[in-house]
């Protein structure tokens, strides 16, 4: 088995191991797009594994930046982790994680973040590489039944040109928050070109009762928050006011609320929580000296600690 990156292998091949573990359709053109509009992807692309000509494994790392409460941190991310099955159990996984940790490690990294399930057979093989969970996709609901929608804030759908008002409030919002908290400029408009995401998704306002965003994925019986960030609690109250007022007589959700503010903020508004979950933030030191104790500390994992939908990798 030899370990190659993307150019080297067949595009087909991968495309075809993506399609079939995530329904990931990633192409060259959307490799190109991701290198041009993601500053997370490396410019090596992927560890490949490359058995008697085909490519059979994958694992993506990239750099993500981070605050830690020492500071900016770059650490790994480490996504698309799959064999192609009928190639499973060989140790051809767990030889390309320590091919991306090395990767990782060239780059002067000593973190590594991933996401995974609880219930999936990788989770043994994060354990075993000294993974250990950071943090569970929290997520709650509440069933809307009576919406009363708060007068002089309305929310209107995101325009490209909003983005340094979006990037100030996510800087301000944000600002005692530790981990996935450090993001490019222009960052929404930029998750636009890369990810499903539209601008009808975004609902922004900013007038004087209120100021901030909330993304939307609404379903038919549901809503779900996938983000929201505002200047404060007061903006907090009044959006949210007002997706519960387009949601009467349906759940609104929201999941991945990793701090606790988020978590606070939604279940001051009646949402409930759910304890336990399967999926989960899992991260490992890279290098020798750093121990799992100082990870927490420069995290502080279930308090500061804050990921949201828009940067899982
Ligand atoms: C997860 C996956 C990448 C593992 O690949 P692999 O090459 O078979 O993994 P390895 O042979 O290196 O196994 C490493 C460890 O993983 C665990 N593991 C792998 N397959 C397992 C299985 N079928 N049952 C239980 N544990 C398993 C074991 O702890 C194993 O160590 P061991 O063989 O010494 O007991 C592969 O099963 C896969 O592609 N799954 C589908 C995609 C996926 O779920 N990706 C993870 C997304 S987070």
């Amino acid at each position: 088995m030899r370990i190659a990156s993307y150019d080297e292998t067949d595009h087909d091949e991968v495309l075809a191991m993506n399609l079939q573990a995530f329904g990931w359709p990633i192409t060259e053109a959307a490799v190109k797009r991701y290198l041009k509009h993601d500053e997370r992807w490396m410019d090596i692309v992927g560890v490949y594994a490359i058995e008697r000509g085909r490519t059979i494994g994958q694992v993506l790392p990239l750099k993500i930046r981070t605050r830690t409460s020492e500071g900016e941190e770059t650490v790994g991310g480490i996504a698309g982790v799959t064999v192609v099955p009928g190639n499973a159990r060989k140790g051809v996984a767990t030889t390309l994680m320590e091919a991306a940790h090395d990767v990782l490690r060239d780059n002067g990294i000593r973190i590594s973040f991933l996401l995974t399930t609880e219930y999936l057979v990788a989770y043994g093989m994060y354990r075993k590489l000294g993974y250990f969970d950071a943090s569970s996709f929290s997520s709650a609901q509440k069933l809307v039944k009576v919406a009363r929608k708060p007068k002089d804030t309305v929310l209107r759908p995101y325009r490209k040109k909003d983005w340094r008002r979006t990037d100030r409030i996510y800087r301000h919002g944000t600002r005692r928050l530790l981990g996935f908290v450090v993001r490019e400029r222009a960052f929404l408009n930029k998750k636009i070109v890369t990810s499903p995401l539209t601008r009808e998704n975004i609902m922004f306002v900013q007038d004087d009762k209120a100021e901030g965003y909330v993304v939307l994925a609404p379903g038919e019986d549901d809503v779900t928050v996938r983000e929201i960030v505002c200047s404060n609690g007061r903006s907090f109250n009044r959006i949210m006011a007002l997706v519960e007022a387009g949601a009467a007589e349906k759940y609104v959700l929201t999941y991945l609320q990793t701090s606790r503010l988020g978590r606070r903020r939604f279940e001051r508004r009646g949402y409930k929580f759910n304890r336990t979950t399967w999926g989960r933030v899992m991260v490992a030191p890279l290098v020798r000296g750093l121990s799992n104790k100082k990870l927490s500390e420069l995290y502080d994992f279930g308090g500061a600690f804050c990921m949201m939908a828009l940067d899982t990798f």
